[in-house]
């Protein structure tokens, strides 16, 4: 085995708000302007270091258009961490964050970690959602929150920081195979990784 920790990670939100230029800018070091709209679901995989240990994340990559809703809530089950997504310029992206909630209740096995993210910070003149407004419905919702740009790179690694470091948190004695769906051994948490960690919603 390669790691020792497995999570299965899922981006959600709606479509335009950054997911895939999120993902390619945390996996591939890229960003591009054009916009191409995601189908169905992609998937990729980066490996973290957190301490001593190896922790392998797939990523999800929904897509965010309506017709495609349904076949994504498929995807939800086994997921350990959810990013919920908006853009800062656009309000209904934002007013849209209490449904994509309401899918992760119905549709999730597991309680995951959910993270809220700002995206596009980059565009202060177009920005109609205030980065209080945003952290203010995290507070509510009980996430933690922060913004990002998958253009300039603001925060994005951080965005992963706080999602790991909340997955080991709260997952620390488990670990699962996502693609056969089988649970591997439990996993013993080092100590010297947990003093490590900064997830704000422990
Ligand atoms: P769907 O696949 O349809 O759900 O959309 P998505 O959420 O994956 O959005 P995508 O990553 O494709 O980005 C949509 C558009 O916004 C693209 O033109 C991107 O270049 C642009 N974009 C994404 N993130 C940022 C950002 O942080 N800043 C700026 N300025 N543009 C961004
Ligand atoms: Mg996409």
């Amino acid at each position: 085995m390669d790691y020792d920790y497995i999570f299965k990670i899922l981006l959600i939100g709606d479509s335009g708000v950054g997911k895939s230029s999120v993902l390619l800018r945390f996996v591939d070091d890229v960003f591009s302007d054009s916009y191409v709209a995601s189908i169905g679901v992609d998937f990729r995989v980066r490996t973290v270091k957190v301490g001593d240990k190896i922790v392998k994340l797939h990523l999800w990559d929904t897509a965010g258009q309506e017709r495609f809703r349904s076949i994504i809530t498929q995807f939800y089950r086994g997921s350990r961490g959810i990013f919920v997504m908006y853009d800062v310029t656009n309000r209904d992206s934002f007013n849209s964050v209490q449904m994509w909630l309401k899918d992760i209740e119905n549709f999730t096995t597991e309680d995951p970690v959910r993270l809220l993210i700002g995206n596009k910070a980059d565009l202060a003149s177009r920005r109609v959602i205030p980065f209080q407004l945003g952290k203010q419905l995290a507070e509510t919702v009980g996430m933690p929150f922060i913004e990002t740009s998958a253009k300039s790179s603001q925060n994005v690694d951080a965005a992963f920081q706080i999602m790991v470091d909340c997955l080991l948190g709260r997952f620390e004695d488990v670990s699962h195979n996502e693609i056969d769906d089988k649970p591997l051994p439990p996993v013993p948490v080092d100590p010297t990784v947990k003093r490590k960690l900064s997830c704000p919603c422990s």
